[in-house]
C-alpha cells in the first residue's frame, strides 16, 4: 500500500488532490497535457499499478498519457473493460479482472480495475483506466471522485472556447464545474 494511504482515507486522499488537479487543468487548454498530469497525480497519490487514458479515435480506443508499465495501444469498441465502459458510457468497476469476460490483460500483475468514461456532449471522448495489483481495490468512492476528475478534465475545453478570459483560471472545483456548465451552454450548444 502507498504510504499516503496509511495516514489518510481514500476519500481524504481524493479530496487533497482535487484542488491540485483542478488548478493544473484550469491553467492549460491542451487535453493531452492535462491527461498526462492527471495520470501522474493519481498514480503518485495512490501508488496504483497503472493509471492512464485511452482516447476515442474512430472505432478504437488509442493509448494516451499514462503512468506505469507499457500497455496495449488500441482497444476496439466494446472490447475489454475499457471498451465496455465506452460502450455503456458508464463507469465499470472490476473487483477481479480474471472473472471479467473479455478482459484484456496488458499486464499479468493487474488483478482489479476501474474504467471511467470521459463524456462530452453525451459522447465518450476518452476513458480513464486504473489497474491495481490487489483484488477489490475500487469501489463507489473511487467512482465518485474519478467521475468528478473526468468532469474537471473537460474544463479545458470550456477555456479553449473562451480564450479571452484568462482571469477565470484557478477556480475551486464547484465553481469550475459551474462555470464549465455555463460556458458549454453558451459555446457548445448545438
Ligand atoms: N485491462 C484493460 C486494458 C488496458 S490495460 O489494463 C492498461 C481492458 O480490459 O480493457
Amino acid at each position: 500500500m502507498h504510504p499516503n494511504l496509511n495516514r489518510m482515507t481514500k476519500a481524504e486522499t481524493y479530496q487533497s488532490i482535487l484542488p491540485q488537479i483542478e488548478s493544473l487543468v484550469a491553467g492549460e487548454t491542451d487535453m493531452i497535457a492535462n491527461m498526462a498530469n492527471v495520470a501522474a497525480v493519481l498514480h503518485d497519490a495512490f501508488g496504483f499499478w497503472w493509471t492512464g487514458f485511452y482516447r476515442v479515435i474512430g472505432k478504437e480506443l488509442v493509448l494516451g498519457p499514462f503512468q506505469g508499465p507499457i500497455a496495449c495501444t488500441r482497444i476496439p469498441f466494446g472490447k475489454g473493460v475499457c471498451g465496455a465502459a465506452w460502450q455503456r458510457a458508464e463507469t465499470v468497476i472490476v473487483p477481479n479482472v480474471h472473472e471479467f469476460a473479455g478482459h484484456i490483460a496488458c499486464s499479468s500483475a493487474s488483478n482489479s480495475e476501474i474504467v471511467v468514461p470521459i463524456i462530452r456532449n453525451k459522447q465518450v471522448i476518452a476513458v480513464l483506466d486504473i489497474d491495481s495489483t490487489e483484488y477489490n481495490t475500487f469501489d463507489t468512492i473511487d467512482k465518485e471522485y474519478l467521475e468528478q476528475i473526468a468532469k474537471v478534465l473537460l474544463i479545458d475545453l470550456a477555456f479553449s472556447a473562451v480564450p479571452n478570459k484568462p482571469e477565470q483560471a484557478y477556480l475551486l472545483t464547484a465553481k469550475g464545474l459551474a462555470l464549465y456548465a455555463q460556458l458549454t451552454e453558451q459555446n457548445c450548444a448545438k
